[in-house]
């Protein structure tokens, strides 16, 4: 594939970078170092512009082509988690119990890899706006940047974002039009009973059992009042109470978090749980309190982007390899904020079927996705800012 092979003398190099990054994982905004590294990259290959510190550790290239048009951004997240890493690799992380899990790493590399190459070669007209964001993996970077400017500031006319996927092969590409990721909210329940002697609970107010009421009532919230149509999830996933096995506890706390593909189904979970709460933890004579937090809306790509998304990809690794009626996951992402803002579209890229599971402790970004990533951002900018002819 000729387009491929535009990276293939790059390949090892940006591979390179990606096992320094990965050997150096930070974890949310604390992002300092990997921000220096990719501003100090931007302006060695000759971008236009630099900045830093857009979204607290975000950082920012640009480069204009020959001639003038549109502007494209182009995003990359930066973040790692807090996992302790069992991959084995000589490139492991140095940092115990923090590694890039997710493919951060590779995400970064693969955006530095397009950077080096357009700031190169400029075969377009128009201006790309590389975008480094921190904190993806629930600090809201992505927002942070937006709330900073990005947009404005940078003129922002269509933005793009990829993330790589595992159990897929490399070379395979997903995407669908609308909804592709879902909502991603938490909640925390607080159930305030009467703690007493286990041995005489009817002088008591059990949390726990009431507790255990609400966590089973909220799940017909999704059996019962979402439109079997819909995509929905509740899941509480922590559960917190209690010191002794003769003591009721005076209280619980559970937190959890909802996910939902439409912004009404997102309503409606969040009210009815909040009802479901209220009522069930009254029907048990404790004082139940939801506090939820809305945090990444649906990930929703715009048709006309998600079709070129889909037919830049087809050019680097054929239409077959396309899939553009990809399941949506019920998987988070903070580029959601960017697409509530500007058109655009979100790929996934198949990283190697017998790679781990993202945020598994033996997930590694498997660099062979590197020169084809790169290929398909580089060809993205030269197609939606092609020169005219
Ligand atoms: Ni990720």
């Amino acid at each position: 594939m000729p387009i491929v092979n535009r990276f293939a003398d790059l390949a090892d190099e940006i591979a390179a970078w990606r096992r320094d990054l990965h050997e150096h994982p930070e974890i949310g905004y604390d992002t300092v170092r990997t921000a220096a590294v990719v501003a100090e990259r931007l302006a060695e290959f000759g971008c236009d512009e630099v900045v830093t510190g857009i979204g607290r550790t975000g950082v920012v290239g640009v480069i204009k082509g020959a001639g003038a048009g549109p502007t494209v951004g182009l995003r990359a997240d930066m973040d790692a988690l807090p996992i302790l890493e069992k991959t084995g690799k000589t490139w492991t992380s140095k940092v115990d119990g923090k590694m890039h899990a997710c493919g951060h790493d590779g995400h970064t590399a693969m955006l530095l890899g397009a950077a080096k190459y357009l700031a190169e070669t400029r075969k377009f007209a128009g201006t790309v706006v590389l975008i480094f964001q921190p904190a993806e993996e629930g600090g809201g970077g992505a927002k942070a940047m937006i709330d900073d400017g990005l947009l404005t500031r940078f003129g922002i006319d269509r933005v793009f974002g990829m993330h790589n996927w595992p159990g897929q092969p490399v070379g395979k590409f997903m995407i669908r039009t609308g909804p592709q990721m879902a909502s991603a909210d938490r909640f925390t329940i607080t159930v305030e009973g009467l703690g007493g002697h286990a041995a005489r609970p009817h002088l008591s107010c059990d949390p726990i059992v009431a507790g255990s009421a609400i966590v089973t009532a909220a799940q017909a919230i999704v059996g019962r009042n979402v439109d079997p149509n819909e995509a929905a999830v509740v899941s509480v996933t922590t559960f917190h109470a209690g010191t002794a096995d003769n003591i009721i506890p005076q209280s619980a706390t559970l937190t959890g978090t909802v996910r939902t593909l439409r912004a009404e189904v997102r309503d409606l979970v969040e009210e009815r749980l909040g009802q479901v709460v209220e009522q069930v933890g009254a029907a048990y004579g404790v004082k139940a309190t939801l506090a939820y937090r809305r945090d990444y809306p649906v990930l929703s790509n715009h048709e006309v982007d998600a079709q070129f998304a889909g037919d830049v990809a087809a050019m680097i690794v054929g239409e077959q390899n396309v899939d553009r009626n990809a399941t949506p996951t019920m998987g988070g992402e903070d580029f959601a904020f960017m697409l509530e803002e500007r058109p655009g579209a979100f790929i996934f890229a198949g990283v190697g079927e017998d790679v781990a599971n993202l945020h598994n402790e033996s997930y590694d970004f498997n660099d062979e996705l590197i020169p084809v990533g790169c290929s398909y951002w580089t060809q993205l900018v030269e197609t939606a800012l092609a020169r005219a002819t």
